[in-house]
C-alpha cells in the first residue's frame, strides 16, 4: 500500500475533506491570479497601454448612450451634455491614432442625429456643429462622413415586425443538437463569414461586440488546437472548419465588467451555432474550462492577440444523411424557472 493511501485510510474523514478543500484553493488560486493579472494589463481599465480596443471602447460606450436616449420614447430636450463631452474626448483621442473610420464616423453619425433632435427641440446647437466641423476638417466633410455611417435611433413599425415573425421558431431551436458525427465536407470561408455575419446580431455590453473569431480549416494545426482542446475525440477530425471564439478584453472598461467577456462571448457563441444550423451545418461547441497551463499552450500553438480571452471553441461539420445525437435531456421547467 502507498503511503498516501495509507495515511488516508488512518485520517478521519474530516481530515479528508480539509486536505481536498486546500488541494482546490491552492489549485484555484493561481488561475484567479492568472485571470486577474490579464484583466489588469490588457482590459480597457489600463490606460497605459494605448490599446486600439479601448479607444474605440471608449467610443462605442459614449455613443451609444446617446443612441439610446434618442430610442426613448419621449427623449429629453438636450440631455446627455457631459456624455456628449465625453464622446468628443473620446473620438478626438481615437481619431488622432486611427483616422476616421469606425466607430468614430458612427459617433459623427450619431452626433448629427442628437443634433438635429435639438434643434427641433428647439435648441440652439451652433456651438456643437461647429465642434464637430473642427474635429472633422470642416462642417461638409463631417456631413459627408456622418452620412456614410450607419447610427442613431431606427423607427420601426410593429407590423414590419410582426410580418417577419417566424412561426417555427421553438422547432428550429429544438431542432439544434451538438453533432458528434461529420460528414467530412467542407465548410467553407465563404460560409464561416456568413455565419458570422448573421451571429454579429447578438446583443452585447453597450454594444461593443467584443468578441472576435479565428477560424481554421482542416490541417494539422486544426488538429492540434483541437487536441490542446481535447473535447472532440473521435469526431473533431471530420469537422470542416474549427473555431476559436474569444473576447477582445480592451472592450471592456470597468471593474464590473470583467466577466463580460464571457457573457457578451457566450452570447455570441449561441447565435453563431443557431446562425449555422439555420444554414444547415452541424456544430459542437468545446468548451474553454481550461486551467493557466493550458491557455498558454493554446497562446503558442495559435497566434492569438495577447489581450483576448478564450470563451470557447466549436467545431462545425456537414451533416450526413442520418446520424445519433445526444438526447440531452432537459430539466423541468420548474427546477429553473421561478415567478416571484
Ligand atoms: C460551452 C460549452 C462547451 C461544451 N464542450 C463540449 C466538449 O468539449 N465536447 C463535447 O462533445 N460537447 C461539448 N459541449 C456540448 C454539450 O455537451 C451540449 O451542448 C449539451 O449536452 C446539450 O446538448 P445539445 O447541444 O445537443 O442540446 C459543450 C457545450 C457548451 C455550451
Amino acid at each position: 500500500m502507498s503511503l498516501k493511501k495509507l495515511v488516508w485510510r488512518l485520517t478521519p474523514p474530516l481530515t479528508h475533506r480539509l486536505i481536498r478543500d486546500v488541494h482546490f484553493v491552492l489549485k484555484l488560486l493561481p488561475n484567479y491570479a492568472y485571470d486577474f493579472r490579464r484583466f489588469l494589463l490588457y482590459s480597457g481599465i489600463n490606460k497605459s497601454r494605448g490599446l486600439a480596443g479601448e479607444h474605440a471602447a471608449q467610443v462605442v460606450l459614449a455613443y451609444h448612450q446617446i443612441e439610446k436616449g434618442l430610442s426613448y420614447a419621449e427623449p429629453r430636450p438636450g440631455f446627455g451634455k457631459e456624455v456628449v463631452e465625453r464622446l468628443l474626448r473620446a473620438m478626438g483621442r481615437f481619431v488622432a491614432l486611427h483616422g476616421w473610420v469606425a466607430p468614430a464616423t458612427v459617433a459623427l453619425r450619431v452626433l448629427y442625429e442628437y443634433v438635429a433632435f435639438n434643434e427641433a427641440a428647439g435648441l440652439d446647437m451652433t456651438a456643437l456643429r461647429a465642434r464637430l466641423a473642427e474635429l472633422a476638417g470642416s462642417a461638409e466633410q463631417a456631413q459627408a462622413m456622418a452620412e456614410c455611417a450607419s447610427g442613431g435611433a431606427l423607427p420601426v413599425r410593429r407590423s414590419e415586425l410582426e410580418a417577419r415573425r417566424v412561426e417555427g421558431f421553438a422547432d428550429f431551436f429544438a431542432s439544434r443538437h451538438s453533432v458528434r458525427q461529420f460528414a467530412g465536407g467542407a465548410v467553407t470561408p465563404a460560409d464561416v463569414a456568413a455565419a458570422v455575419a448573421i451571429a454579429q446580431k447578438t446583443p452585447s455590453v453597450c454594444n461593443r461586440q467584443a468578441w472576435r473569431v479565428h477560424a481554421f480549416q482542416p490541417s494539422d494545426q486544426m488538429q492540434q488546437l483541437m487536441a490542446i482542446q481535447g473535447g472532440s475525440r473521435g469526431f473533431g477530425e471530420r469537422a470542416g472548419a474549427l473555431l476559436v471564439v474569444t473576447c477582445d478584453l480592451a472592450c471592456f472598461v470597468e471593474a464590473g465588467e470583467r466577466y463580460q467577456a464571457w457573457i457578451d462571448g457566450g452570447m455570441f457563441s449561441m447565435s453563431l451555432c443557431l446562425a449555422f444550423h439555420s444554414m444547415g451545418f452541424g456544430t459542437c461547441c468545446l468548451a474553454w474550462s481550461k486551467e493557466r497551463q493550458a491557455d498558454k499552450a493554446l497562446r503558442t500553438a495559435m497566434p492569438l492577440p495577447v489581450g483576448e480571452q478564450v470563451i470557447m471553441f466549436m467545431a462545425v461539420g456537414t451533416l450526413p444523411e442520418s446520424f445519433n445525437v445526444a438526447v440531452s435531456t432537459r430539466r423541468a421547467l420548474g427546477d429553473m424557472l421561478t415567478f416571484h
